[in-house]
Parts: structure tokens; sequence; C-alpha cells
């Protein structure tokens, strides 16, 4: 059987990309491999530095990952600091990565290109997650297209670390979903850091006053409009049956009484749909710290037994103790 793993950094609000893009097609690669799912606090920690909001928001991740149909029975779900192999591995892996392969990476070039001065750790960021990936023996990894050059870094240091001692990491690699860019708001990629993004778990409310904001033509109403480049569009064929994604294409297209505020109208159903009932859970978790706070504990445990063992071999494969 092979193995999926990803991870999910205690950063702001999940939102529909993340849902789309991430969870969902994680939660549906589980049902036929093992699964590995976890929240990347030390991750976050290249830039949340505040206790109180680190603690809740990995709360938030949980629930989400909880609310969102994953079964702690079926699936690991687990937190990153509590596997403290993950830092070893980090460091093992940072000694046989180059300096410029970190130079190369967006994330690190992003910040620079912002005029930051990133912290040492987003420099290093790739190789913790190359980590995080190699300590469970990782066939496959889900992820956003944003996300993809980190994995082949994973698998380019695997691929090193086997050659110079010996087969030791199973080599993993990045499965791009048919979400790998969900258009926010503005038609950008949604992305907390846009400020388009539209949260999982607002309240049916929120969701409506939002999707009323997505920019879309202005053409009148019995114009012929092109459904294709618009984000409301794009959202709705990802949630939609592919027949109902069609249907609003004619519809724009040739139904002089439809226009973008119907195809509004009818995103906001499909979504509302989808996230409803998972929202009513959600909120029932998110006031039950204790239950996340134990479900982490024992998906960590069984986690850790994975990681000991790779350490293990990490080390006898490089000649430490
Ligand atoms: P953000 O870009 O909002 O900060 P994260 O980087 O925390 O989101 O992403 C968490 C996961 O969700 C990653 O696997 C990422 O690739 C995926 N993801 C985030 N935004 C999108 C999007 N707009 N479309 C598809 N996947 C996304
Ligand atoms: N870096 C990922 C993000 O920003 C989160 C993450 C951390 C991750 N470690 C991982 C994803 C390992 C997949 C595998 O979204």
């Amino acid at each position: 059987m092979t193995t999926v793993l990803t991870g999910i950094k205690p950063t702001g609000t999940p939102h529909l990309g993340n849902y789309l893009g991430a969870i969902r097609p994680a939660l549906e690669l589980a049902k036929t491999q093992r699964a590995l799912y976890f929240v990347a606090d030390y991750h976050a920690f290249t830039t949340v530095h505040a206790a109180a909001e680190m603690r809740d928001q990995v709360h938030e991740v949980t629930a989400t990952w909880l609310a969102c149909g994953l079964d702690p029975d079926k699936v690991t779900l687990f937190v990153q600091s509590r596997v403290p192999e993950t830092f070893e591995l980090c460091w093992v892996l940072l000694c046989c990565l180059s300096a410029g392969q970190l130079e190369r990476g967006h994330a690190y070039k992003a910040a620079l290109d912002r005029g930051e001065a990133p912290n040492a750790g987003v420099f290093g960021y790739p190789a913790l997650m190359a980590a995080d990936i190699l300590l469970y023996d990782v066939d496959n990894v889900p992820v956003g297209q944003d996300q993809k050059q980190h994995v082949e870094v994973a698998r380019d240091v695997a691929q090193r670390f086997n050659h110079a001692f010996g087969e030791t990491l199973v080599v993993p690699k990045p499965v791009i979903g048919e979400a790998p860019l969900v258009p926010g708001l503005d038609g950008r990629k949604m992305s907390k850091s846009y400020d388009n993004a539209v949260p999982l778990f607002g309240s049916a409310k929120e969701l409506r006053s939002m999707i009323l904001k997505i920019k879309t033509g202005s053409e009148p109403l019995e114009a012929p409009k092109e459904a294709g480049p618009s984000s409301v569009y794009q959202l709705f064929k990802l949630l939609a049956t592919p027949a109902r994604a069609e249907q609003m294409v004619q519809q724009l297209a040739s139904d002089p009484k439809y226009g973008w505020g119907h195809a509004k109208q009818d995103l906001y159903e499909v979504i509302e749909a989808e996230l409803g009932p998972k929202r009513e859970l959600y909120q029932r978790l998110r006031s039950d710290g204790a239950y996340l706070d134990e479900v982490l504990r024992k998906g960590s445990e069984q986690a850790r037994e994975v990681a000991v063992g790779t350490m293990d071999r990490v080390r006898k494969a490089i000649g430490v103790r």
C-alpha cells in the first residue's frame, strides 16, 4: 500500500482554495492509501510569533480537517512539533542540500523581492518540509501548484542522500490535483496574503456577500457572456457536476435572462450545499479544544513511531551513534 502525506500551516483562516486545492483531494487519496496529514506549526513559526495565536490556529486547522471529513481512526492526524525527529532529519538534509538550491526557493525569493529581510527559517523552509515528508516513507504528496517546487526539493535530496549513503529514504512525488490554482474574489490565486479568500466556515450570510464581491464583466443582462475567464465559473466548475457547469456556460452565452447575478446565486448555492453541513460540525469541534488536543496527541504518537524508525536508519547510514 502506498503512503500519502500533506501538511497545512496554521496561519490564518482556512479558505476555499485550501479546501479545493489541498484538503478535499487529500481526503479522496486517503480512501485508498495509508494517509498522514498534519498541522505544520513550526513552518508557521517563520511568521507567527505569538503564542496564543499559534495555539488557536493549530486548533483551527485541526477542526477544519475533521469537519471536512477526516476520520482520525483511519488517517494519522498529527502536529509537526510533537515529532522532534523532524528537526534532527532537517539538519541532516540541510547538510545534503546546496545553499544555491535554497536560494532559488520561491518563498525566499518572493520575500526578498518584496523588499523584506526574511529570517533564516524562510531560507531553510524547503529543508524542513523535506524532513516532514522523508520521515514517513511517503510516496505521494498532494499539494497546490505553489508547493510543487518544495516537494521537488524533497525528492531531489532523498535521491542525493540515497546515492551517497545507500538506499535509505523513500523518494516522494508531488501530486497536483484538478484544482491547482483556485482563483480568489479578484481573479488572482486565492490566498490569505491577497485578501481575496472565501473563508471556509464563515456564516452563510458572509459567504453570500463575498460571492457578490467577485469581479465579473459589466455586460448588460441580455448580452452573450463568456464564462471561462470568470472566477464565478471557475469556482462553480470545481463544485458542480460537469453537466451543471456546462449549463452555466450555455446560459451565460445565450440566455438573455441569465446574468452574472444569477451565476453568483448558483455559485452560492453549490458552495453552501458543500460547506453548510461541515460548518456546523466545525463550530462544535472548534469549541472543544480538549478533544482536538487529544486527537493530535494520539495521532502524533503514531506518527512518531514511524519517524523514530526512519531516524534510526538515517543515523546508521551517516555513521552517527
Ligand atoms: P495561502 O496561499 O492562502 O497562504 P497555504 O500556503 O497555507 O495557503 O496553503 C495550504 C495548502 O492549500 C497548500 O497545499 C496549498 O498549495 C493549497 N492552496 C492554497 N491556496 C490555493 C489555491 N488558491 N488553489 C489551490 N490550492 C491552494
Ligand atoms: N509548506 C506547506 C504550505 O505552505 C505546508 C507543509 C509543510 C507541507 N510541510 C509539508 C505540505 C509537507 C506538504 C508536505 O502550504
